[in-house]
């Protein structure tokens, strides 16, 4: 889309948008997409991500408040949700992009977990989705009809080594979206996880061995690695009212990944790379 003006889908609405650290965040990419969609936002973030990031210039290009949150903090939770209410009234729409392992950051092989890190990741991940909705819900925050969505990895389906115990995360991530998604449904909420393909940004670089990861999942999708910026295209059409009886569902925003077994140029690849290793073998 570029600097297209976009179509409008999102005018009227209103939203709140969880985990723009900087501006190659996924939610920041997905932020100036719903913006240029006709939507106005609050934004939010840890408090150690406010000091870090660069989340003020965002606020200010998009015209939005930033409310600090610390999604693990029921109390943090709660207050935002009040704080949001104030500022728009209901919403309709929330974006949640957060996710952090401080097992996978500090390199913790899964063999050998550190449990209260496992717990952190857990709770960060994934248990946040469970809180963000059930205080939104809780006051009153969200319209018929509205829109949720996290962001996934299919790290929860298939098991990716270098994603440790955030394969697990992801796996309960998707759970509870299926789950909260049967409860609200009966008001025409929607819940939904979009699993993105590798994509680089400070969460993706933190994981060792994401440049092969990447590079694994671009030879592989026939479509290649969808960007930022096209995952934001796409969350956008899941906000709209262009999708209204979508929910409950994992979407793969891949270039195809899931469905691809291999293909001529990696089997070429792949039997050259290993006669070279008999070769020297
Ligand atoms: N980058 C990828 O390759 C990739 C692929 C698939 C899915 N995802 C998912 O996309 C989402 C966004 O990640 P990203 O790649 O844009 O990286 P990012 O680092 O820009 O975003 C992660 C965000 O989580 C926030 N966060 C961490 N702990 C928090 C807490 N306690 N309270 C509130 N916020 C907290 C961080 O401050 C940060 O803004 C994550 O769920 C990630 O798992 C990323």
């Amino acid at each position: 889309m570029g600097d297209q003006k976009g179509y409008g889908l999102l005018k009227g609405k209103k939203g709140l948008i969880f985990g723009a650290l900087d501006d190659r965040s996924i939610a920041w990419r997905i932020a100036l997409a719903c913006q240029r969609e006709g939507a106005a936002f609050s934004l939010s973030n840890a408090p150690v991500a406010l000091r870090f990031g660069s989340l003020d210039e965002l606020a200010e290009e998009t015209g939005s408040k930033i409310f600090p949150c610390d999604v693990t903090k029921e109390e943090d939770v709660q207050e935002l949700m009040k704080n949001v209410k104030e500022e728009h009234g209901k919403i309709d729409f929330i974006l949640h992009a957060i996710g952090m392992s401080p097992n996978v950051r500090k390199n913790k092989g899964y063999h050998e977990l550190n449990y209260q890190w496992l717990q952190q990741t857990l709770d960060i991940s994934a248990i946040s989705l469970h809180k963000v909705i059930r205080y939104a819900d809780e006051i009153d925050l969200l319209n018929d009809g509205a829109s949720i969505v996290a962001l996934s990895y299919i790290g929860a389906q298939r098991i990716f080594s270098k994603y440790g115990d955030m394969n697990d995360a992801k796996a309960l991530l998707e759970s509870i979206a299926r789950n909260y998604g049967s409860r609200l449904a009966n008001r025409g909420i929607r819940v939904n996880t979009v699993s993105q393909a590798p994509t680089k940004t400070s969460a993706g670089s933190g994981i060792k061995g994401f440049d092969g990861m990447f590079t694994f999942a671009e030879k592989l999708a026939p479509l290649g690695n969808p960007t930022a910026d096209e995952c934001a295209d796409y969350c956008v059409t899941l906000f709209s009212d262009l999708t209204r009886k979508v929910t409950m569902q994992n979407l793969y925003h891949d270039g195809g990944f899931v469905t691809a077994g291999i293909n001529e140029d990696m089997i070429n690849d792949l039997a050259q790379l290993y006669a070279d290793k008999e070769g020297e073998g």
